[in-house]
């Protein structure tokens, strides 16, 4: 470990984020002695996500510490889980050191709740993480907890406080974060290596200067490591997080990362076979990537230390998919054009340009927007030249771009085809219609009032909400390059879960105009589709009616409120509009 200390110097923020601007894919564990209980608490299954269970069931520390007593996962081998995690095409690893419930699954020398100390195991598994990350070439990082202590006299709870053995009014936090936080994150900071990210969790109501502490504790250690962004809720921290399973709907040029669940917890719960289809995680990997971001995938391993099978088969599928299409990832500029796009991703390296294509479909597949020359196209996983033609003269209403793709698609998940140019791609911002699709998503949308400020508002994720007057309006730029029939539809959220459909409030009257025609609609929540993005809302849309746009141009599109319904407070909360060529 000397090293680690003998080359101090200070590190700015742009150097210390180089590798993981470039790793794109890390793998998330979330381990601990809740895996032991795997969903379940005195022979019932406990609703709610894995890792927590402590609160859903509200186990008191007392008997949560006998859950210890048991933990022995003597199939623990961190070679295979580093090796897993290589195979999959991850770069780093984010592992919990000390979840909410106040356990350190290392050898921690404050606190005796660790997994040497209090358990039959009695080994360090940080210690073999640790080295097999060294011999893999893998980044280890750790999550901590760094407000929420469940176990400690003086640590946090951020939901309630079920047990109430140290009652809050008697809480000191500076007393937990002294004795505890600060220094286990030493420990983690001084006996493991470098470390990646310390990837701290629910800052909660932890105070602006605390939360500095915490931040400036990882860099006097290590100032090549990471601060996650959770470190305080008001972006502290060396880059931008989203919330769990969230991306936005937009690009983000400065560097981010969503953390993502494979089913729908991140510690192990036995009952969650809710897998995500290997298609729809590549799927997301390639559109994070694309929007400039970093995909944190969780794995939830089981209390004798298996990662569950179903992850391990997903994550070979993603790593066959990275072999095959793994230029079109790795080192890859995101943020080319800024806002979603309905039919794929875009992602570009250098001179070459490579199009991500999600649903294929033989055939004629125009790109409009792009402002380089073509020079060849080839599909990434099979080397063929494909067929091309190109309109050169510059506007975007006519330097379509059309590609002829065979009928069957080369990739059972993405199709990636490389397009190489005269230069590093440019790609025209405005909205046009490609492949017949015009995508209007809340990121690109102009958000105006008839009276005043206007009270609606775009999101961290780029969604619109806080729609509450009918004299907001939105309204979108974009050019149509072939006149004709649209159909059109209007993506909303509501709840993902339709057993505990909380926030859907549907009946809301709009108004859509766009070239002088008008269609009048009602959001309903009857077609709730597979989301592409956002596992944690239900996407749902609503028919809006036909539009004919009767010559090539440029138009606005201005969505108007009539009525908003307010049974729940929340009204809607808009994805995009999305004109499809009949
Ligand atoms: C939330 C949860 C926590 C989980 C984390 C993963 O913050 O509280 O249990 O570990 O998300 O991002």
């Amino acid at each position: 470990m000397p090293e680690l200390f003998s080359n101090r110097r200070i590190c700015t923020n742009e150097e210390r984020l180089q590798w993981f601007r470039e790793a794109k894919f890390g793998m998330f564990i979330h381990w601990g002695v809740y895996a032991q209980l795997a969903g379940s608490w005195k022979g019932k299954e406990i609703p709610g996500i894995g890792e927590q269970i402590m609160r859903y069931a509200s186990i008191p520390a007392s008997e949560y510490r006998e859950i210890c007593k048991d933990f022995n996962p003597v199939r623990f081998n961190a070679d295979e889980w580093v090796s897993i995690a290589k195979d999959a095409g991850m770069k780093y690893i984010v592992i919990t050191a000390k979840h909410h419930d106040g356990f350190a699954m290392y050898h921690s020398h404050c606190s005796p709740y660790n997994i040497v100390d209090a358990t039959p195991y009695a080994h360090d598994p940080m210690k073999d993480l640790a080295e097999a990350c060294q011999k893999q070439g893998i980044k280890l990082c750790f999550y901590y907890s760094h407000y929420q202590d469940w176990d400690d006299p003086d640590g946090a709870f951020c939901w309630g406080q079920w047990d109430k053995t140290y009652p809050e009014e008697d809480k000191v936090f500076e007393r937990y974060m002294n004795r505890k936080a600060i220094p286990q994150i030493m420990e983690l900071l001084t006996q493991y290596g470098p470390i990646g990210i310390i990837w701290y969790d629910t800052p909660g109501k932890l105070s602006r200067y605390n939360a500095q502490r915490f931040n400036d504790l990882v860099h006097a250690i290590q100032p090549e490591c990471i601060v996650g962004p959770r470190v305080s809720g008001d972006e502290l921290g060396d880059y931008i997080g989203y919330g769990d399973n969230q991306v936005p709907s937009g690009a983000n040029s400065l560097p981010w990362e969503t953390c993502a669940t494979m089913n729908d917890t991140w510690g192990f719960k036995k009952q969650d076979t809710n897998w995500k289809s290997p298609a729809s995680l590549i799927r997301l990997l390639v559109s994070i990537v694309s929007k400039g971001g970093n995909y944190l995938l969780n794995v939830g391993p089981t209390a004798e230390g298996i990662i569950p099978p179903e992850s391990v088969e997903r994550l070979h599928i993603i790593g066959d998919w990275l072999r095959r299409n793994g230029e079109a990832v790795y080192g890859c500029r995101g943020a080319l054009i800024p806002y979603e796009t309905q039919w794929g991703a875009v992602t570009g390296k250098g001179e070459t340009l490579y199009l991500h294509l999600f649903d294929w479909k033989g055939g004629p597949f125009t790109f409009t927007g792009l402002k380089n020359r073509v020079k060849s196209a080839r599909l990434l996983a099979s080397g063929e030249e494909l067929p091309f033609t190109q309109a050169e003269t510059g506007t975007h209403l006519t330097d379509r771009l059309t590609l002829t793709l065979p009928e069957t698609a080369p990739d059972p998940y993405v199709s990636v085809v490389a397009l190489e140019l005269d230069g590093e791609a440019e790609i025209d911002p405005t909205i046009t219609d490609t492949d017949g699709k015009v995508f209007l998503t809340s990121v690109s949308a102009h958000i105006c009032s008839s009276s005043g400020e206007p009270e609606c508002r775009r999101s961290k994720n780029g969604v619109i909400e806080g729609w509450s007057r009918t004299e907001d309006f939105l309204t979108w730029q974009f050019t149509v390059s072939q006149p004709g029939e649209y159909e059109v539809v209007l993506r909303t959220f509501t709840e993902k879960y339709p057993e505990k459909d909380t926030s859907w409030e549907g009946g809301h009257k709009f108004r859509l105009s766009c070239g002088g025609k008008e269609l009048s609609f009602t959001v309903t929540d009857d077609r709730r589709i597979q989301p592409r993005d956002l596992f944690l809302w239900q996407e749902v849309e609503t028919s809006c009616g036909t539009l004919s746009i009767e010559k090539a141009g440029s138009y606005t599109l201005t969505l108007t409120p009539e009525k908003l319904e307010y049974q729940k407070g929340l009204g809607p909360k808009l994805k995009s509009v999305i004109l499809n060529a009949k």
